[in-house]
């Protein structure tokens, strides 16, 4: 089963990516978390990107593809050795055009498909003061809000003692410029999953428990509706 979380940023998709693909049994795949370990880690790729990210731009489709692809390959891998991964659940990708084009090609090329796309809806002003309040692990990525989810102790990560910081990219500019890149970039792929019969509709707006709830009765839906149709 492949799914995508798509919705702007601050709208969860990492919070309840981090929930869900566990409980799901699928692979998460975050562009964004593979970005900022490839920069933490200073490897080739991190240095090239640096700039990139930390304005709030869009790093280049053909190494966003290429990492993916690269992920996809694990999880026939893993799958092949009898590991029980059921699939992948995308987190930050695709955003282009052409990402999305790449992910149909690339999941064809290996005998799979898109299942579902879940669309998780937030009112802009909630999304600023979310990404302005957002912390995260230096070590481990666990999210984290000033106001609404913030660690027990300030600063240090309950799940495993790191350094819990503010994101380079979560600054009024980048902010501002990651938003926009949405609405113009990414936001406009939703109509064609329409089109497809792939999107659910989520309300982002509610405490997060409840948005991981809502998010999995989506997906079983659909995964279910194609056990019986099937
Ligand atoms: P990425 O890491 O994907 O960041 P993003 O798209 O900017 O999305 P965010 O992570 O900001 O939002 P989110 O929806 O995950 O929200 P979160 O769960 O953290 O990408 C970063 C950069 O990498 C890009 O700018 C680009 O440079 C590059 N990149 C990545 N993918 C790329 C691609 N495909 N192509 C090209 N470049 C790419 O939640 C936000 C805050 O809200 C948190 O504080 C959280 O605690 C809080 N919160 C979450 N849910 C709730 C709730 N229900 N109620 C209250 N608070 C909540
Ligand atoms: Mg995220």
């Amino acid at each position: 089963m492949y799914v995508i979380l798509m919705g702007p940023q601050g709208s969860g998709k990492g919070t309840q990516a981090a929930r869900l693909a566990p409980r799901l049994g699928l692979t998460l795949v975050a562009t964004g978390d593979l970005f900022r370990a490839a920069i933490a880690a200073q490897t080739d790729l991190g240095r090239r990107i640096k700039a990139i990210y930390d304005r709030g731009d869009l790093v280049p489709d053909e190494i966003t593809v290429g990492l993916v692809e690269e992920k996809l390959d694990d999880i026939r891998r893993e799958r092949a050795l009898g590991e029980g991964v059921a699939g992948a659940l995308f987190d930050g990708f695709p955003r282009t055009r052409a990402q999305a084009d790449a992910l149909d090609a690339a999941l064809a090329a290996r005998g799979e498909r898109l299942d579902r796309v879940v669309q998780i809806e937030v009112p802009l002003e909630t999304l600023i003061t979310r990404l302005t309040g957002r912390r995260v692990c230096k070590r481990c990525g666990t999210v984290y809000n000033v106001e609404s989810n913030p660690p027990r102790q300030p600063g240090v990560c309950d799940r495993c003692g790191g350094a819990v910081v503010q994101r380079d990219d979560d600054k009024p500019g980048p902010i501002k410029e990651r938003l926009d890149l949405y609405f113009a970039e990414t936001a406009p792929l939703l109509a064609d999953y329409r089109d497809r019969g792939l999107v659910e509709q989520v309300d982002g707006d509610q405490p997060i428990e409840r948005v991981t709830e809502e998010i999995a009765r989506a997906v079983e839906r659909r995964s279910a509706g194609q056990k019986v149709e099937g």
